[in-house]
């Protein structure tokens, strides 16, 4: 392995792009993996200038950015045309493009065609799918493929009308066996990193320390080798209550709406354009009166 170290300091000169082994030695390592999801090119720049580890194209597109109320309607051809872009804003961070619903579910022919997608035409390192053991042969035939595979199980949010609504998992016994079961049957398909979404912390423990490769938690508390969130949720771009595990670091909704109000109240009192914001000719022909009378 190159001995370019691939942590940035915030500010500091960037280093070597973040390899799928970059992410997979990150198990256990002190300095916890960082991923968020990102959708456009000028917030992957900033995501990656700032030293995020992994940069998630997420079907969370769907409800953040188009306005869907869940992830099932987002096309493969959408999730494309944003991560093109966020691909254009990244440097340093690994792009993990995230197969949308119908995607990958009807076969490994499908799946390997449209993961391949990402990486052949939006030019991200790898996919990421649901689903736990019953994927294990999808994430084998990928991986022939040469097509690096982020697992993700727990609340899967393409099952949500399977699991009858957003359900937390892993609350009884029987069901944290299961998922350490899932995780061991994905690990030993494939996957480079898996998420754990929507458990409580235990469940999460469990998981995380029977298997070799990083965890990575969304709601699942802090004993993951890494946490994720969706952007619009931390940068508070989000409508309405966050979920209990979002911790919110901006208010950019605020800024957002704030910011349009000001300029409607300057362009409705004419404060906006002033004599700087406007285009001069050298010999300065006389405007027009606003109002003048004929
Ligand atoms: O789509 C997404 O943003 C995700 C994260 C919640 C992990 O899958």
């Amino acid at each position: 392995m190159s001995s370019v170290p691939t942590g940035t300091a915030p500010g500091s000169a960037p280093t070597r792009p973040i390899t799928v082994p970059d992410i997979r030695a990150r198990k256990r390592d002190a300095r916890r993996l960082v991923m968020l999801s990102a959708y456009d090119y000028p917030t992957a720049r900033l995501l990656d200038e700032a030293g995020i580890d992994i940069i998630l194209v997420g079907d969370s597109l769907a409800n953040t950015v188009l306005g869907y109320d869940s992830t099932l309607p987002v096309t493969m051809d959408e999730m494309l045309h944003h991560a093109r872009a966020v691909v254009r804003g990244t440097r340093r961070a690994l792009v993990v493009g995230d197969m949308p619903y119908l995607s990958y579910q009807t076969g490994a022919g499908d799946a390997i065609r449209n993961a391949g997608r990402f990486l052949k035409e939006a030019g991200a390192a790898a996919v990421k799918i649901e689903g736990g053991r019953r994927r294990a042969d999808l994430v084998r035939a990928l991986s022939e493929a040469e097509i690096p595979v982020m697992g993700h199980i727990g609340l899967t949010p393409q099952s949500v009308h399977v699991m009858g609504g957003y359900r937390v998992q892993g609350k009884k016994s029987d069901e944290v066996r299961a998922l350490v079961d899932d995780a061991r049957a994905l690990q030993e398909a494939g996957i480079f990193a898996l998420v754990l979404e929507g458990m409580p912390a235990p469940a999460a423990r469990a998981v995380s320390a029977a298997i070799d490769i990083p965890t990575i938690g969304i709601g699942a508390g802090p004993d993951c080798d890494g946490q994720v969130l969706v952007l619009h949720d931390l940068i508070g771009l989000t409508e309405g209550t966050p979920p209990r595990f979002v911790r919110r670091y901006a208010a950019v909704g605020e800024v957002i709406a704030d910011a349009a109000r000001r300029f409607i109240a300057d362009v409705q009192s004419g404060a906006f354009p002033s004599e700087a914001e406007t285009y001069q000719v050298p010999s300065a022909v006389p405007r027009p009166a606003r109002n003048h009378e004929h």
